[in-house]
C-alpha cells in the first residue's frame, strides 16, 4: 500500500513539475541578440501608441504607415479615391483605412504626403489644432507651375499653412526618398545615423514630430521657421542625400549661403 501511495505521489509531483514548466516556458525569452536586426531600432518609448493620420498612400505614405506601424502606433492610410481602393494595402500592412477626411479626423497627427496640386483638398476642419507632417514638393511637371513657388515668394509648406491657419505644420520628410524612411533608420550613436531636416513655426509641434524621427532611427536637424524650410527643398545641397547631422548642418549653411546671396 505504501509502495503505491509512493508511486503515485512520486508520479503526481512529476506531472505538476512538468505541467509548471510547460506553463511557464512562455516567459523565458533568450537574450535578443539580432532583435534590433530584425525589427529594425527601437528607440525609447517616447511618442509610442499615436494615432497616425497618412493623407497619400503612394511611396511615401506606405513607407511611413510601414515604419510607424512597426513601432507600435495606429495607422489609417487614405489616398483620393475610394478607400476600397486600398483593400490589398489593409491587409499587407494591418492598417486602417479610410477617407482623407477619415484619416484627417483619425490621427493625433496626420502626414500629407500627397501630389502638391491637391493641397488645397485638404480637409481643414478635422486638422484643426493638430500637427500635421507636410512631405510635399514641387515638381511642375507633375503639379503645373504655381507661380508663387516659381517666384520663390513664398514655399511649398508655406502653402500649406496658409490653406491649414489653425494647424501645426511641421516640413519634414520631404527631403528623403521614400524608400529610406523604411531601410535607413538606425539605432542612436550610430556613425551612419542619417539625420532629416525639419522647419516650423511651433516649437512644441516640432519636437514631437522630432521625437517620432528619433523613435523611426534618424537624427533630426530643426532649421527654424517654417519658411526656412526653403533650405532643403529641392535643389538643394540638403535635399534626398544621406547625411548625417554634422554634414547636414554644413549643407544647409551652403544652401543659406546661395539663398542670400541670390
Ligand atoms: N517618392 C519619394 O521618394 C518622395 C520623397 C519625399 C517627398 N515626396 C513628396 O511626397 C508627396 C507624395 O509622394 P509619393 O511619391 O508618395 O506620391 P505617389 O506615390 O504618387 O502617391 C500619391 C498618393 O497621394 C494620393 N492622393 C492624391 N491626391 C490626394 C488627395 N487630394 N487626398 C488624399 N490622397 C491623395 C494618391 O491617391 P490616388 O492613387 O487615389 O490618386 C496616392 O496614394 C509628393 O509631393 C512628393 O513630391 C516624395
Amino acid at each position: 500500500m505504501l509502495v503505491v501511495f509512493l508511486l503515485f505521489f512520486t508520479k503526481l509531483t512529476f506531472w505538476l513539475v512538468f505541467d509548471f514548466i510547460v506553463r511557464t516556458s512562455h516567459l523565458y525569452r533568450p537574450p535578443a541578440k539580432f532583435a534590433i536586426e530584425e525589427t529594425g531600432p527601437k528607440v525609447g518609448s517616447k511618442g509610442k501608441d499615436m494615432k497616425i493620420g497618412i493623407l497619400g498612400a503612394g511611396m511615401v505614405g506606405r513607407a511611413f504607415a510601414a515604419v510607424a506601424l512597426k513601432h507600435g502606433h495606429d495607422v489609417m492610410l487614405s489616398n483620393s479615391r475610394t478607400p476600397d481602393t486600398l483593400f490589398t494595402l489593409r491587409a499587407v500592412l494591418n492598417c486602417k483605412i479610410g477617407s482623407p477626411q477619415e484619416a484627417a479626423a483619425f490621427g493625433d497627427i496626420v502626414l500629407v504626403a500627397i501630389p502638391l496640386k491637391n493641397y488645397a483638398s485638404v480637409p481643414v476642419a478635422p486638422l484643426e489644432g493638430k500637427i500635421v507632417i507636410d512631405a510635399n514638393n514641387y515638381y511642375p511637371e507633375r503639379d503645373g507651375h504655381i507661380g508663387e513657388l516659381d517666384r520663390d515668394e513664398t514655399t511649398t509648406s508655406e502653402l500649406l499653412a496658409r490653406h491649414l491657419p489653425k494647424s501645426k505644420i511641421v516640413k519634414a520628410l520631404n527631403a528623403i526618398e521614400a524608400p529610406g524612411i523604411e531601410q535607413e533608420g538606425r539605432l542612436p550613436n550610430s556613425s551612419e545615423r542619417r539625420a532629416h531636416p525639419i522647419a516650423g513655426d511651433d516649437p512644441a509641434a516640432k519636437q514631437v514630430v522630432a521625437d517620432l524621427l528619433n523613435q523611426f532611427g534618424f537624427d533630426v536637424v530643426d532649421t527654424g521657421p517654417l519658411a526656412e524650410g526653403r533650405c532643403f527643398q529641392k535643389r538643394t545641397p540638403a535635399y534626398c542625400v544621406p547625411f548625417n547631422a554634422k554634414d547636414l548642418r554644413l549643407a544647409l549653411a551652403r544652401a543659406v549661403e546661395t539663398i542670400t546671396r541670390t
